[in-house]
């Protein structure tokens, strides 16, 4: 072929490949979750997509940046202060387990919505935290000094941890704040986070699932999409305005860094950004992990979820009180099920491992190449072998935590091994009696949410399956106590519920009121323990140590291989995969097309979620009290054209922990909150497609509109700060 017949078609590929990311208004997806004191670097891209205020504002050291707004939630969760007396905004899920623990079949929060009156009303949430983030440093120089980079990370980590310890002390003392180190880029480079932890954090408004989980899990990760997934809570401090464990006598906690709220609106094609805390990605690793997910742990999990999840749901649509102890639990199960659905759609429709092997056959050439450092060019043959020799014992444990470990009792295993480390501890026989009766106290939390006749279905449904996946491989009690029952599943599990002290708090309460140290011998002859002990025993000896070995030289293999692609690209600016650190991702507000033919709005209204109500389903039922409001069209100041906003996509590159996390307009306003991403792309965790990766955020004119008109709650609206420009 001549050299004109070829230019004219590479140059249609080049075209072709830009039309793929580019939108029809020339808008240009932006993927990377960077780092707050790394913004500087990107200024000049997010000023093209539409940013109109300096970064500085975003994130700086005078303590003045919208770091200082945004916070991590909880353990996992986004959330953001949105007035000067520490009210926070977060999500409706992020708030559930809090919500969950207040409310009862007498005071119902998730049937009636809990609104605060007043300061006096807000309730305290026991063991939750808000922690902020006041700066960050780059200490890869400090925490690396002296390593050696070729050195196996067995060795390396107890050197590193040292150093971090160290340095994180120094940090503490020179700032009288708290100080964490963390990894980035798989231990290529180490940052530190200034930050302070409060403690006393409470309840101030709290919707229905009506509004707050509306479409529950048939509309979770999905676009188009109609809930209200926002809930309020207050950060308390001491009095001098500094953490302080909880007490009544706390105050709300006084800034003047909080974000305003913009009611103006948006439209198709704007700027966005999304501020938070994402938990995981890997964006960086080799097609034989990626193999992994895609063949194993993602097929296996959805296998035993889905009927987990049947059998829960069963229980739950029969019993309410089941339902209310369920509620939670089924939703972080559900979760992960509908997501890696979406995942290993995603990959495949991307043909994501296929791209991955390309990359690694270029990958390949340039580390046998001059420029490449040695180590370079065995990087991915020895991953391929690790991987390949691995795969049965990743599928044998991804069984042994879906099935065996997804099975109440059989976890509950391990508050008895508490129990008897504390029998064997060398104490009077008053000491002892009053040690266990306090460890059978701790376990009524677990209780309050516990229903044996579900979990002894879930234990039927899931041994099947256990044992018919993994028929050559089953723990000898196991295999006795089935033989035992003459290979009847069904008689098995009757005895086992009747028989171990585990199904009840009761039952171990009353073990615990008489209990001396001779007595572990019950303990240990609990069936349901035996089971736990077993499963603990086998695992240890047959899967936990080829997976750690696995993991430590995958680590070693992955921080060399993550140095090489940088090396490799040196123009490119990488992004560190997320590790629940404070992140900016931006892009513009736009719709979905996934496959076609159907053409999905940027946006969802009111009367859409209206439209969608069903009272015979729990995941479709609208509050009478909304339904009022839609129909009399008494929206007050929050109507848009005859209806009221409610969500909207953005192509932000979000991932699990962004629950919760501002959205903001070129401002740097809040226009939103995030909750999800559409089904579509959740594979972005690994790969991200513009044309099918969205982040959901509920609008904050539906936000502000539930808090005023559904939860009579609009004094908290003084405080807050409202524009349109
Ligand atoms: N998918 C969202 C996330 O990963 C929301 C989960 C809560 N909602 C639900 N219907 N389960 O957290
Ligand atoms: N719902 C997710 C969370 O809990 C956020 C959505 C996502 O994974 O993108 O963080």
């Amino acid at each position: 072929m001549s050299q004109k017949r070829k230019l004219p078609l590479l140059l249609t590929k080049c075209l072709m490949i830009f039309t793929l990311i580019c939108n029809q208004e020339g808008v240009i997806a932006k993927e990377g979750m960077w780092i707050p004191a790394t913004i500087k670097s990107r200024e000049k891209d997010m000023k093209e997509t539409g940013l109109q205020i300096p970064v500085e504002l975003l994130y700086n050291e005078n303590g003045t940046g919208i770091n200082n707004s945004v916070v991590l939630f909880g353990k996992g969760c986004t959330g953001e202060i949105i007035s000067g007396s520490g009210l926070l905004l977060t999500n409706h899920h992020c708030g559930y387990g809090s919500a969950q623990r207040l409310s009862s079949e007498k005071k119902d929060f998730f049937a009636n919505g809990f609104w605060a009156q007043n300061l006096q009303e807000e309730l305290p949430c026991p063991g939750l935290t808000v922690t902020f983030i006041r700066k960050m440093e780059n200490v890869t120089n400090r925490v690396l000094e002296g390593i050696n980079e070729m050195d196996n990370d067995a060795s390396r980590d107890t050197l590193i941890a040292k150093k971090i310890t160290a340095l994180e002390k120094e940090y503490a003392a020179s700032t009288h704040l708290d100080a964490q180190i963390k990894p980035y880029f798989t231990g290529n480079q180490y940052w530190v986070a200034i930050t302070e932890t409060f403690k006393d954090i409470r309840l101030v408004g709290f919707p229905p699932n009506g509004v707050g989980a509306f479409g529950g899990d048939d509309e979770n990760w999905m676009w188009p999409r109609h809930t209200g997934d926002f809930s309020l809570f207050r950060v308390y401090a001491g009095a001098d305005n500094k953490p302080a464990e909880a007490a009544a006598a706390n105050k709300p906690y006084q800034t003047n860094q909080f974000l305003s709220l913009n009611i103006g609106g948006y439209k198709e094609g704007d700027f966005s950004m999304v501020y938070g805390f994402p938990g995981t990605t890997m964006e960086y690793i080799s097609s034989f992990e990626l193999n992994q997910v895609y063949n194993i742990n993602d097929p296996i999990s959805i296998q035993a979820r889905t009927k987990k999840l049947d059998v829960w749901t069963r229980h739950m649509t029969q019993n309410r009180e089941t339902f209310i102890k369920y509620t939670a639990k089924r939703a972080g199960v559900a979760n992960g099920w509908k997501k890696w659905q979406g995942e290993v759609l995603g990959l495949k429709v991307n043909n994501v491992i296929k791209k991955k092997q390309d990359f690694e056959t270029s990958f390949q050439k340039w580390a046998d190449g001059s420029s490449a450092p040695q180590y370079a060019s065995f990087l991915l043959r020895k991953m391929n072998t690790n991987a390949s020799s691995i795969d049965d014992f990743m599928k044998r444990d991804q069984y042994v935590k879906e099935c065996l470990l997804a099975i109440e009792l059989i976890q509950q295993g391990a508050e008895i091994d508490k129990l008897l480390s504390l029998m064997r501890l060398n104490i009077s026989a008053d000491a002892l009696s009053d040690t266990i009766k306090k460890a059978a106290d701790g376990l009524a939390g677990f209780y309050k949410n516990y229903d044996a006749p579900t979990d002894k279905d879930v234990f039927i449904t899931l041994m099947s399956l256990y044992f018919i996946t993994n028929a050559n491989t089953l723990p000898p009690k196991f295999q006795a106590q089935y033989l035992d029952h003459k290979q009847d599943m069904k008689a098995w599990a009757e005895d086992l519920f009747k028989n171990s002290i585990l199904t009840s708090a009761d039952k171990i309460k009353e073990f615990a009121a008489k209990a001396k140290a001779n007595d572990s011998s019950i303990l240990l002859a609990d069936p349901a323990y035996q089971l736990f002990a077993d499963l603990k025993t086998y695992r240890a000896e047959n899967i936990t140590p080829r997976l750690k070995e696995y993991t430590t030289n995958m680590r070693y293999l992955n921080r060399l291989y993550m140095h090489s692609q940088m090396a490799m690209d040196s123009k490119r600016s990488f992004y560190p995969d997320a590790n629940l650190t404070q992140r900016i991702t931006y892009g513009n507000i736009k719709g979905l097309d996934p496959d076609g033919p159907a053409k999905y709005s940027f946006q969802t209204k009111l009367g859409d979620a209206i439209a969608l109500e069903d009272s015979t389903s729990e995941n479709f039922k609208v509050p009478a009290k909304l339904k009022h409001l839609y129909k009399t069209k008494d929206f007050g100041r929050w109507a848009v054209n005859g209806d009221v906003p409610l969500a909207f996509v953005a192509m932000n590159h979000t991932s699990g922990g962004n629950s919760g996390s501002p959205t903001l307009n070129s401002k740097g306003q809040l226009i939103g909150t995030n909750f999800d991403r559409a089904y579509e792309g959740t594979m972005s965790d690994y790969y991200f497609d513009p044309n099918r990766c969205r982040n959901i955020s509920v609008d904050i004119r539906y936000t502000l509109f539930i808090i005023e008109k559904l939860g009579g709650a609009g004094w908290l609206l003084n405080e807050m700060k409202l524009v349109r420009k």
